[in-house]
C-alpha cells in the first residue's frame, strides 16, 4: 500500500453552485476539533501518520466476491439518512447534508456476517476480536462516505458494551486497487492497495472514502473487542484463517 500525504484546502465559506454559507454548517466538526485539539493537530498541511498498517489477510476471497457481484445480496445504506432515537448522530447527518451530500452520493451497498455467516467466517475469525461484526461494502462510481469519525455506538448498543471496553475497527480491501478508489485517513491518502491489506485508524480519526473511478469499490470493516489473541495476531502482521 502506498501512502501520499496530501494538502487539502477545505473552504466551507462559499459554494458557487448553491449559494450556501458553509461557515454556518460546520458546528459539529468545529466542536469536535475544539474538544480534541490535544489529540490531533487538525492541520491539513502537516505530514502526520494517521493510521496503522496491520498487514495482509491471506484467505480465499472468491466466495465473498461471487456473492458481492449480485446487488440483490445487499442492503442499501445512505450516510445522510436520519436514525431514530440518535439525536447527536442526526445532528452530524444534518451537517453532511449542509455540506452538500445527498441520498445518491452517499449510498453504499452493505452485507454483513449475519446475512451470510458461512462465507463471512474467515473474515470474522482471522482477527481474534470478540463480539466481532463484519460489514462488506460496495460503492459504485460517484459515491462516497463523507468526512466522519466512527462512533462505534452500534456495536456497543448491540452487545451492551460499556465505554471502558476497548473496541477497534479494521478496514480491509477486498480487491487490488483500481483507478479512482481512495481512502483518506486524517492527512493520509491511501491508494494502490493490494487485496487483503488491513489498516486501523488512530482513535477518533476523521476519514472519508470515495469512488471516482470506473468500477465498483469493494471494502470491508471488521469491528470488535480487543483480546489477548487479537493483540498477538496483530504483532505477526500476517493474517489467515484455517478451519
Ligand atoms: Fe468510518
Amino acid at each position: 500500500m502506498k501512502i501520499d500525504v496530501t494538502f487539502l484546502s477545505l473552504d466551507f465559506s462559499k459554494n458557487s453552485m448553491s449559494g450556501k454559507d458553509y461557515s454556518q454548517s460546520t458546528s459539529n466538526f468545529e466542536s469536535f476539533r475544539k474538544e480534541n485539539k490535544s489529540n490531533w493537530h487538525f492541520d491539513p498541511s502537516i505530514e502526520s501518520n494517521d493510521y496503522e498498517y496491520l498487514g495482509r489477510l491471506d484467505v480465499d476471497f472468491n466466495p465473498l466476491l461471487e456473492l458481492m457481484k449480485d446487488d440483490k445480496n445487499f442492503k442499501e445504506f445512505r450516510m445522510v439518512e436520519e436514525m431514530k432515537g440518535h439525536e447527536k448522530l442526526n445532528s452530524r447527518i444534518e451537517e453532511f447534508r449542509k455540506w452538500g451530500f445527498t441520498e445518491h452520493n452517499t449510498k453504499s451497498l452493505q452485507m454483513t456476517d449475519k446475512d451470510f455467516p458461512e462465507v463471512f467466517k474467515p473474515f470474522k475469525e482471522f482477527s481474534g476480536l470478540d463480539f466481532c461484526n463484519v460489514v462488506a461494502l460496495k460503492q459504485y462510481p460517484g459515491q462516497c462516505l463523507p468526512w466522519h469519525i466512527d462512533t462505534l455506538v452500534g456495536i456497543r448498543n448491540e452487545y451492551g458494551l460499556s465505554n471502558d471496553i476497548n473496541i477497534v475497527r479494521y478496514s480491509l480491501v477486498l480487491e487490488n486497487w483500481k483507478w479512482g478508489h481512495y481512502f483518506l485517513a486524517g492527512n493520509n491518502v491511501l491508494h494502490q492497495w493490494t487485496q487483503g491489506d488491513i489498516i486501523q485508524l488512530l482513535p477518533n480519526m476523521h476519514h472519508t472514502t470515495c469512488n471516482s473511478g470506473i468500477e465498483p469499490k469493494l471494502t470491508m470493516t471488521v469491528t470488535g473487542v480487543v483480546t489477548e489473541k487479537s493483540i498477538e495476531l496483530k504483532k505477526l502482521k500476517h493474517f489467515t484463517y484455517t478451519k
